[in-house]
């Protein structure tokens, strides 16, 4: 995607191992492939209007480098699924932190109902909302967030 500035545009970010999503564990986080979540948000995105730019990367600074570039491209939302460093990065709070730009929390799981390490979050208290629990769905979910924050009826 060419880096422009796009008020339409949602910035979909993926953490550690969730390239790995078809066959890792799936009885935690189903069958369902980050390309498969990338296909239904592109179809999902064309329906309401958004343009879905999608990424994963396993190293926490290109996830704050991405952070840092909605906010130059001003897109309208970003929707981010940390994995791990959900848990441990305080470098990805204060990424948010430093940005206007909405960001909805998601997860496959819901961390909550799991280990006791998985309880914190770093991520929700600057967060706009929180989406876990749903699986794959759940993106598709927030990019509806997304576009109800844009249009301002949230
Ligand atoms: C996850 C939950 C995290 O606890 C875990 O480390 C992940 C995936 C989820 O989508 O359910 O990698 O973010």
């Amino acid at each position: 995607l060419p880096e422009q500035s796009l008020s339409n545009l949602v910035l979909v970010l993926n953490g550690p191992n969730l390239n790995l999503l078809g066959t890792r564990e799936p009885d935690i986080y189903g069958a369902t492939t980050l390309d498969d979540i990338g296909a239904m948000l592109m179809e999902r995105g064309d329906r309401l209007g958004l343009i879905v730019d999608m990424r994963q990367s396993n190293h926490e600074g290109h996830l704050v480098d991405w952070l840092h570039e909605a906010a130059e491209r001003r897109a309208c939302a970003v929707i981010l699924n940390a994995g791990a460093y959900t848990h441990t990065s305080v470098a990805l709070r204060d990424a948010i932190k430093a940005i206007s730009v909405p960001v909805i929390e998601v997860h496959l799981s819901n961390p909550a109902a799991r280990e006791s390490f998985r309880h914190r979050s770093h991520v929700s208290p600057v967060a706009r909302g929180v989406i876990q629990g749903f699986g794959a769905k759940g993106y598709v979910l927030a990019l509806d967030a997304a576009a109800a924050i844009r249009q301002g009826d949230d």
